[in-house]
Order: structure tokens, then sequence, then C-alpha cells
């Protein structure tokens, strides 16, 4: 009886203490007078929203991820608080944000656990987080998979520019600054003061500014181009900013399953096209970003067709051109890709596609008939009454307009077109 009594209370006391720590805390419109008070991460929500519950677990996960830091956490009902809502002007369901004193971040990337956290965290600090230690440093490297560094003295132009890029991308990047001396053994050519960049285990210097170009400028570029792994996944999430770098996106497009995982075909095929880029990586870093799309919607849409899959798709990040190998992607070998790669930088192959007027006419024509397409394999009745009673009704019309004289005259062609709309409807 003690042990049951005992081990009772032992959950109560646990359940408490996590709750109190990690808890999403339900807001309402008195969020507005205390939001000033600390920094939050905020989930805008409706009831009725199907995203918005599938976004829910990750959340709370999120939540106990950020427990021992100074970030609190809450959701808002967006229907029952619609002052707060429209003060922060949230227009979509769900909407997360950061909210630090008066400045407002919006989420963009994937509604995962682990970018959610990212985000709070680069973004409850300061843009550029100053390292004075080297034992600092060392923790730095090993916490973070990507960050870029400023090394010197904390003044001049590129400390200018270093700082104004990182305000500018501190919800995406994590930024530090430190001292000389730490980082000796690891940017061995860098002359103070000096911008770089960590990824992967290795590091680039930023190539010397040339006397063309503001330093703001092109500071920033560069750390748009360089902010991605060598090999990334690309999604939703992040394409936006990949379509910053100004480079030439050599991608494997293939078609994860639920639990994200490949077919063998499509995982060797990957594997080949990671292999070309880390041989090659001294020819392509500079103008070429590698990756695969997980699923090929993306893919489809920017090539306006069905892709076969698993196949190579070139991206000009800047155009939004693209280029498709002449051979059938899957019998690629790792030398013809070379090959590929280069016929793109060296101009000899025509690209397709692009950003005019007339192509995305052809890409909106194209995502409809997709998102057609999925509406009528998820429900087909559904999507054959919005579509073809409308349709019918239209046709009804014109007929009764076009054909209007000779209605009496042809009984059996109406009876015929109310057959028709009949058997529409039915499909
Ligand atoms: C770069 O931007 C900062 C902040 O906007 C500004 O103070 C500085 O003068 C700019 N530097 C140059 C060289 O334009
Ligand atoms: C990519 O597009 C830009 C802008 O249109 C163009 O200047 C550049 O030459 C293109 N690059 C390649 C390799 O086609």
């Amino acid at each position: 009886m003690k042990i049951l009594i005992v081990s009772v209370l032992a959950s109560f006391f646990f359940c408490e203490a996590s709750n109190s720590f990690n808890r999403v805390i339900e807001l309402t419109d008195r969020f507005l007078e205390v939001k000033g008070d600390s920094q939050w991460l905020v989930m805008f929500y409706a009831p009725w929203c199907g995203h918005c519950r599938k976004m829910e677990p990750v959340f709370m996960q999120t939540a106990q991820s950020l427990a021992n830091t100074p970030v609190r956490v809450g959701k808002l009902d967006c229907t029952r608080f619609t002052s707060v809502a429209s003060e922060l002007g949230i227009k979509g369901f769900p909407t997360v944000l950061f909210l630090k004193g008066d400045e407002v971040f919006t989420f963009s990337r994937d509604r995962t656990r682990e970018e959610l956290v990212d985000f709070a965290r680069r973004l409850s600090g300061p843009p550029v987080k100053f390292i004075d230690s080297c034992t600092d440093m060392q923790v730095a490297l090993q916490d973070e998979k990507l960050f870029f560094v400023y090394v010197g003295e904390r003044k001049g132009d590129l400390w200018l520019a270093f700082e104004t890029s990182a305000k500018h991308l501190q919800d995406h990047l994590m930024f530090f600054a430190i001292e000389m001396d730490c980082l000796k053994w690891h940017l061995k050519e860098a002359k103070s003061p000096a911008v770089a960049v960590f990824k992967e285990g290795g590091n680039i210097v930023m190539p010397p500014i040339g006397l063309d170009g503001g330093v703001n400028e092109t500071v920033q570029q560069w750390i748009l181009a360089e902010q991605f792994e060598d090999f990334v996944r690309i999604t939703y999430g992040n394409l936006p900013l990949l379509l910053k770098t100004g480079k030439i996106l050599v991608l494997v497009v293939v078609d994860e399953d639920k639990v994200g995982t490949l077919t063998h075909e499509m995982d060797t095929f990957k594997r080949d096209l990671e292999a070309v880029m880390r041989k090659n990586q001294e020819e392509f870093r500079e103008k070429v970003q590698f990756g695969w799309l997980a699923s090929p919607e993306i893919g489809n849409s920017i090539a306006i067709t069905t892709l076969p899959l698993p196949c190579i798709l070139a991206v000009n990040s800047s155009s939004y051109q693209y280029f498709l190998p002449e051979k059938e992607s899957s019998i690629l070998d790792q030398e013809e890709i070379v090959e590929f790669v280069r016929a793109i930088l060296d101009f000899s192959l025509v690209p397709q596609g692009g950003r005019s007027y007339s192509t995305h006419f052809q890409r909106t024509v194209f995502e409809a008939s997709v998102s057609l397409g999925q509406m009528w394999r998820g429900n087909p009745v559904l999507t054959s009454v919005l579509f073809g009673l409308p349709l019918g009704f239209l046709s009804l019309i014109c007929y009764s307009i076009f054909c209007g004289d000779i209605m009496e005259a042809r009984d059996d062609d109406e009876d015929q077109l109310i057959d028709d709309e009949f058997h529409e409807k039915k499909e």
C-alpha cells in the first residue's frame, strides 16, 4: 500500500514537473499585453484546420526541447481571439511566429521539431553571437552543423557588412564572431579580418572582395551562396532560399515513401550523384549546388512535365530555367553526369523553361491539372460533383443560348444532353 501511494505521488510530481516546464501555453487576448516580457514562439491556429492538428504533437515536442532556454512556447486560437490575430497580421493557419521585443519573425521552413527548435535558438540570441574563448569555439564546432564566422576586430566595412547580413538572415542561419587566435589551426590562409563558413567538418574562407560591387552586397551574396551543406535535401521549406544561391542546382529527383526510404534503384542513383559531387568538388563547388528532391512534385513543376523517376534535373537558380540530360537519366554513369554538368556550365546545353510569361502560364495549367488529378484520386465523387455540376449547368446555359431557337425542333438532342449530364454527375 505504502509503495503504491509513493509511486502515485511520484508520478504526480513527475507529471507536474514536466508539465510546468515544457508546457505549450494556451494564450488569450492578454498575450498582446504580456508578449514584451519575454521571447515567444507561438503557433496561431484554428480548431478546424487539419494542418494545425497535425502540427500539434510536433509543437509539443518543440516546447520540450526548448525547456531550458529563455523561449516560452504558446499557441493561440485565432477564431476566439481575433483581435490578436489581426494585430499580428495572421493570414493562414498554422502560422508560427517568433516574437522578441518589437521584432516578429515568421517561420517558413518545414514543420519539423528540429527546424522549429533551430529557428527559435537562432533568434533567441543576438544576430551575431560573440565567442570569447577557444573552448567555446570548440563547443560551437561540435554543436552547429553549419555556421558563418567573422574573425578579427569588430570594426570596419567587412564587420559592418557581416553584421548587416546576420541581421537579415538570423532566422535562417547561425553567425558567430571571434578573435583570430583560436582559429589559427582552422583557417590557415585567412588574414584577419575574414569571413568563413564551417560546414561538414571543413571550412571555406570568403575570397577577398574585388573593387567593383559594394561590400554589403558581396558579403550577403556570398553567404546566400554558401548557406547549404554540400548535398542538400530539398523541400518546399528550403527551396526559396536555394533559389537565392545564384548557383546551378543539380538535383536527383526521387520519390520517398512515407517513412523516408527509397527504392534500391533510386538510392543507388542518388549515391552516384553524391559521389560525383565529392569527386569533383574543386571544379564545381563555386558554381553548382548538388542535392536531391525527396518528392517529385517540385521537379515536375519546374520542368512542367511528369519526370521519370529517378532522374537528374538541373536548374539555373537565377533564371529558373532547367536542363535535362539527353539520355534517359537512370542509365547515366558517373562520367556522363560530369559531362552533363560541364556542358551546362560552358553553355553548350540549351536551357528550357524559365520565368517567361508563356512558361508561367504552362506551369499554372500543369499544376492545376496535377492538383485536379490528385483530388480525383483522393475523392472521385466529390471532384466530379464539384466540377461536373457547374460544367453541366454551363453547358445547359450555352445550349439554351446558342441552340434556343431550335430547341423545340430537336427534342431528342435535348434528351441526349440531359442524359449526358446525368452520367457526368453519376461518375
Ligand atoms: C553596409 O550596411 C550598413 C548597415 O545598413 C551601413 O551602415 C554601411 O554603411 C554599409 N556599408 C557600405 C560600404 O555600404
Ligand atoms: C543562369 O541564369 C542567369 C540569369 O539569366 C544567366 O546570366 C546565367 O548565364 C545562367 N547560367 C547558366 C550556366 O546557364
